[in-house]
């Protein structure tokens, strides 16, 4: 028992008596770090950093922890018990983040295996175009962490983007027993993948699949701005069945010069009829780019083409620090 105080990037103090871990007296005092597996180290989402003399890491985090970050202090929070005073460093997002009543008020197949769900919030949702949410999956202990795909001037309708993953307790829940008018949480915006709003550097944006979301919402965010600066999305599918938004951001290239839409089909079929880019995303993405020195670039898609494409973006030259990625 007792009384502990956990400082939380440097000027927040939190108070909490008895033993817990770090990841729930954080929660319970409103400071959200991403948990997508409740406390059972399988997630490896609840990551923060123990400043001081920090114990070595438990064998539950090993698979989790790079060198690096155990020599930082990385720790799983989950798993760090807090029996003293402790000092700690979180994502800024965390601090930013709570939990939200939502609604669901529409969905909407966007291809045979992709959703898009929009939600009515009560209170005002904030959120960076290219940040995450976690819906809380009725029944089963868990979240699911999605990025929001909306224009994040609309604060009280997020939406986010499913693929029905084969198996999947959660997607299986949200494609086939969500409907209409359920009465969800919502816990975020979480993320520190986002539109670098500031910069004035030309943009490659890259996505497959449900990629799309964060990326549809950073582009709504740049169209708002007046695409004030160019900006080129690469959208890699198998078929044409898996293709989705494709007129839309079309049609955005028409409207905004600064603004090029490249999908591309890694298999089309032959009734897919299809006479744009094909092949893998990582070689449409080098027959359309030169230099890349001056660009930044958003990523988002699985950790495959993520890797594929950073491999890319550094043979034009792009320096890594300006490259951007969100893997799922
Ligand atoms: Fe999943 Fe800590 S919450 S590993």
């Amino acid at each position: 028992g007792g009384e502990r105080k956990i400082t939380v990037n440097k000027n927040n103090v939190v108070t909490i008596t008895g033993d817990d871990t770090a990841l729930n007296a954080l929660t319970n005092n409103k400071i959200f770090l991403p948990s997508s597996c409740g406390g059972k180290a399988t997630c490896g989402t609840c990551k923060f950093r123990l400043i001081g003399d920090v114990e070595p890491p438990k064998s539950t985090e090993l698979p989790f922890l790079s060198k690096e970050e155990i020599a930082d202090g990385v720790r799983l929070s989950c798993q760090t018990k807090v029996t003293s005073d402790i000092e700690c460093e979180v994502p800024a997002s965390a601090l930013n983040s709570k939990v939200y009543d939502a609604k669901v008020v529409e969905i909407e197949d966007l291809t045979h295996d992709i959703k898009r769900v929009r939600f009515e919030m009560k209170e005002d949702f904030n959120f960076k175009p290219g940040q995450y949410l976690q819906i809380q999956v009725p029944g089963i202990e868990t979240v699911r962490a999605y990025s929001i795909a909306s224009d994040s001037k609309d604060l009280k309708h997020p939406e986010v983007i499913i693929r029905l993953v084969p198996g999947g307790v959660a997607t299986k829940f949200i494609h086939k027993a969500m409907i209409v008018g359920d009465k969800i949480k919502i816990t975020g915006p979480f993320g520190e993948f986002f539109l670098q709003e500031k910069s004035n550097r030309p943009m490659i944006m890259i996505a497959g699949g449900s990629g799309m979301a964060p990326i549809r919402s950073i582009i709504f965010k740049m169209m708002d701005l007046g695409f004030p600066r160019k900006g080129t999305y690469f959208f890699g599918a198998r078929t044409k069945k898996d293709l989705y938004y494709t007129e839309y951001f079309l049609d955005v290239a028409k409207k905004y010069p600064n603004f090029k839409f490249i999908p591309a089909l890694s298999a089309p079929l032959p009734e897919d009829n299809w006479e744009l880019e094909v092949g893998l995303i990582t070689d449409v993405v080098r027959k359309f780019t030169d230099d890349l020195s001056g660009h930044e670039a958003y990523l988002c898609g699985s950790p495959g083409m993520i890797d594929a494409c950073i491999k890319v973006l550094k043979e034009k030259g792009m320096p890594e620090e300006y490259i951007y990625f969100d893997k799922f």
